[in-house]
């Protein structure tokens, strides 16, 4: 079998991944550089059987993915999959029409517009480029001050990705939130990310400890998972009055600082994941 590994850099994932690779007998793996590559369009590509995607930019791996897909090769994740995670307000979008609980979220696209909604919600709320990720240019609002400052920065200094006004309520969390890992029909492994700030990512300095899966978070882990058009996803999880709620799907994720703590192999079920979707295409 032969995997095609879409990548940029090599980071400890996709060392993980490529180690993991290589212990598979029957694989061969053909490195592809996303800093490289070009596409023919019309031309089918017979010479790969699946494409396991690890880009670090959002539009190359979006593209590449349909472009990959209209060659006839499968891929995980699915371009539709990575459209829809790579935006929080598709994301969003999509886990309401699936019924999955998530925090209030309202859309304008004018300054006006968007105070309006945002004093409708009532404050803190948090503004967040629809594109984007490692807790980059997330801005919680805690009054009307700040608000208007904040969107006439936006308006004035920001580009395209700024135009629109993804507004989301503050849930005020305890300490942490929760990152959950799904890979097909198994919500695999879970971590707390604990941080004195707001923002949690680990990238932004949480640490990771042990999440135990419990049904509850099982459940709505896959449904996230499933809203979204399913594969291998990490899902940021706040724990809130109303029960859990799921804040975002990520489909690229990073896993290094999980592995440890959960005691689970996450390349190995990602890996196992990706060569069955070869031999099933989607
Ligand atoms: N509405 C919110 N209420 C409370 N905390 C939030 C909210 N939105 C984001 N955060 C915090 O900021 C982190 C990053 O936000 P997220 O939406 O996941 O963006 P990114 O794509 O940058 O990870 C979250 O993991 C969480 O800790
Ligand atoms: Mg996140």
């Amino acid at each position: 079998m032969r995997v095609g590994f879409l990548h940029s850099l090599i980071r400890k994932e996709e060392k993980l991944l490529l180690d993991e690779l290589a212990t598979r007998s029957d694989v061969e793996v053909v490195m592809i550089d996303d800093r490289e590559i070009t596409f023919t369009l019309g031309q089918a590509r017979r010479d790969l059987d699946v494409v396991l995607e690890r880009c670090i930019n959002h539009s190359r791996a979006l593209h590449a993915l349909r472009l990959f897909e209209s060659q006839g090769v499968a891929c995980v994740n699915t371009s539709a999959v990575a459209a829809t995670c790579g935006d929080k307000l598709l994301t969003s979008i999509a886990l309401g029409e699936h019924g999955v609980p998530q925090p209030e979220v309202r859309v304008a696209f004018t300054p006006e517009s968007a105070i309006g909604a945002i004093e409708a919600m009532g404050y803190p709320v948090v503004l967040k480029p629809a594109v984007g990720s490692w807790g980059r240019l997330l801005a919680k609002v805690n009054d009307r001050d700040a608000a208007e400052a904040l969107l006439e920065h936006k308006t004035t200094l920001g580009s395209y990705h700024h135009s629109v006004f993804y507004i989301q309520k503050y849930v005020a969390k305890p300490g942490r939130d929760i990152r959950a890992f799904v890979v097909g029909d198994e919500c695999v492994a879970a971590i707390y990310r604990n941080s004195e700030h707001w923002i949690t990512n680990t990238a932004r300095g949480g640490s990771a400890t042990n999440c135990p899966i419990t049904p509850e978070l099982a459940a709505i882990s896959l449904a996230g998972a499933r809203a979204v058009g399913g594969g291998v996803v990490a899902l940021d999880i706040f724990e809130s009055d109303a029960g859990l709620l799921v804040n975002e799907v990520n489909y690229t994720m990073e896993f290094r600082n999980s592995i440890a703590p959960t005691g689970v192999d996450i390349p190995a079920k990602i890996v196992d994941f990706a060569l069955a979707r070869a031999r099933v295409p989607a």
